[in-house]
């Protein structure tokens, strides 16, 4: 791997590589390890990254950072272990400020040390995007911290990394990144090459995401469903994400759902629920993925789309439903998620408190 070396001659002599205790114990970084070590890298491990990285994550990591003189962050994992690197970039930069404050948008504006991404999972994308997901463990809240500035300054993609992802982290990573490239498609902030981004992300993901979770060492599928995640990764870091994400952190917040199930489970619905404001992007989609005939409506080839992600998470054993989720927390859950889409998200069709609400019952098992 290259990246010791170029860190190495950008003058940096100290690393905090921030991880989490399932990739140190498969042993998955000892290649990197023995590089920084050949090389004279400094290395400080924070390993106790929990799947929903929490403050309390952020701030030991970025205690670590700064006892040991760190000069440059290497996350390596999937999502969460990258969102709490970056939490910790973000308070690098603003040491007096809280992770707390820095909820939202540009609320950083500092450049951070430089950080490197080095993903484990083919699902979040989080090494091409802006945002820091993070929760509030006394609140429950989940919430993101969307800043340029948070773009790792490196990326590796290794799929190597990814092969031993075991098929139920692999199939609901790899829905995460198709919920990414979706959301962006049928939101209203797209650009010319977010559209494209994203139908590129969404072919691959069909093609190759059965494959992936089915035959785990098929490098050309894991290779492919890295390129996906990256891809919708750039798509939704400009066009953003919508109602499903809404949902699914507040699903992750109360009841710790690993976020890839959450948006698979959540994804069907909220596309049945739009409705006739979503036909025309999804049968386009319909289209990139090659299910349609030009004679069918576009309403017809939507539906199609919709069925075809149905079977997908059928295929990988990803349940409809989710047993967790109690009545009594569905009006708050319902009303956070609304202020998370709402002004923020470009949503194909904005939903009411009661819409919310409908979509968490229909959700619960
Ligand atoms: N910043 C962003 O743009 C963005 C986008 C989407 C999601 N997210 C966030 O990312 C987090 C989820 O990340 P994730 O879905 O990648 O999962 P994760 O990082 O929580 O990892 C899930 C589990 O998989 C294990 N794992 C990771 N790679 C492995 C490998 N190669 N082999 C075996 N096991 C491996 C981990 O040890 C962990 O137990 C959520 O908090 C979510 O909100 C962030
Ligand atoms: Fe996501």
């Amino acid at each position: 791997m290259k990246l010791p070396a170029l860190l190495k001659n950008n003058q940096i002599d100290s690393v905090l590589i921030v991880t989490d205790e399932g990739i140190t114990s498969l042993g998955l970084m000892a290649d990197f390890l023995q590089e920084c070590e050949n090389i004279g890298l400094t290395t400080v491990i924070y390993d106790k990254t929990v799947p929903n990285p929490t403050i309390e994550n952020i701030e030991e990591a970025y205690a670590l950072f700064v006892k040991n003189r760190c000069q440059g962050i290497v996350a390596f994992g999937g999502g969460s272990p990258m969102d709490c690197a970056k939490g910790v970039g973000a308070r690098a930069a603003r040491s007096n400020k809280s992770i707390a404050a820095m909820k939202g948008v540009l609320k950083v504006r500092k450049s951070i040390p430089p950080l490197a991404a080095i993903p484990t999972t083919a699902g979040t994308g989080s090494e091409a995007t802006l945002a820091a997901v993070v929760t509030d463990s006394s609140t429950h809240e989940k919430y993101a911290i969307m800043d340029p500035a948070l773009i790792p300054h490196y990326a590796v993609l290794d799929p190597l990394l990814t092969v031993g992802l075991p098929p139920h982290i692999t199939a609901a990573t790899g829905i995460d990144a198709l919920t990414h490239a979706i959301e962006a498609y049928i939101g209203k902030s797209n650009t010319v090459k977010t559209l494209e981004y994203s139908r590129k992300a969404i072919k691959l993901i069909f093609e190759n995401l059965f494959e992936a979770y089915s035959a785990g060492n098929n490098m050309e599928a894991r290779t492919n469903m890295q390129q996906a995640a990256y891809l919708a990764g750039l798509a939704f870091t400009r066009a953003y994400v919508g109602n499903v994400h809404a949902i699914a952190h507040t699903l992750g917040g109360f009841y710790n759902v690993p976020h890839g199930l959450a948006n698979s489970v959540t994804l069907p619905y909220v596309l049945d629920y739009y409705g006739e404001s979503v036909y025309k992007p999804l049968a386009e989609l319909a289209d990139v993925i090659g299910i349609s005939r030009q004679a069918e409506s576009i309403e017809e080839r939507a539906k199609m789309f919709i069925t075809q992600v149905k079977e997908l998470n059928e295929k990988m054993r990803i349940p409809d439903k989710l047993d967790m989720i109690k009545d009594g927390d569905i009006p708050v859950m319902a009303a956070r998620a609304l202020k998370e889409a709402n002004p923020l998200y470009p949503v194909p069709k904005i939903l009411s408190q009661k819409d919310m609400e409908h979509l968490y019952t229909s959700l619960k098992a």
